[in-house]
């Protein structure tokens, strides 16, 4: 069986490459998950998935106790809200990975807070969506071992 990545996304990233294209880029969550899956070592696999709603990303959470060697989480605006979030990934016990496309420091003062990054083992803004491969590599590294 592979070790399997959630590659999780949050609210309105169902309408990237389509949503403010200048600070979101022109690509698509189908191109995240292109890119990222190109770069997987052999044993390695990756699920993405994306929600608008926080019970459901919740619930994934919960799912990848048993289902997940690692986490990387791109929670859209709740991470700025949701301490259910953090919670359920405080109960998670791999590897956590929170990935934002634009620099969220660079942006309105109610973005420069995350609940997310208090349970975080890595943070990444700005680089785009190229973050997620970052993220994946760092994830896919350490559960192989490498
Ligand atoms: C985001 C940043 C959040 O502040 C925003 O609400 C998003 C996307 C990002 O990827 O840059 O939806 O997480």
């Amino acid at each position: 069986m592979p070790a399997t990545i959630f590659v999780l996304n949050g609210p309105n990233l169902n309408l990237l490459g389509k949503r403010q294209p200048e600070i979101y880029g022109a690509e698509t969550l189908e191109d995240v998950e292109r890119r990222c899956r190109a770069g997987l070592p052999e044993g390695v696999d990756l699920r993405l998935l994306q929600s608008n709603h926080e019970g459901q990303l919740i619930d994934w959470i919960h799912e990848a106790r048993d289902a997940a060697a690692g986490i990387v989480i791109n929670p859209g605006a709740f991470t700025h809200t949701s301490i259910a979030i953090l919670d359920a990934l405080n109960a998670y016990d791999g590897p956590v990975i929170e990935v934002h496309i634009s620099n969220v420091h660079k942006r309105e003062s109610f973005r420069h807070h995350s609940y997310v990054s208090l349970r975080a083992d890595g943070v990444i803004a700005g680089l785009g969506i190229e973050g997620y491969e970052a993220a994946v590599r760092r994830i896919a590294g350490l559960v192989a071992g490498t």
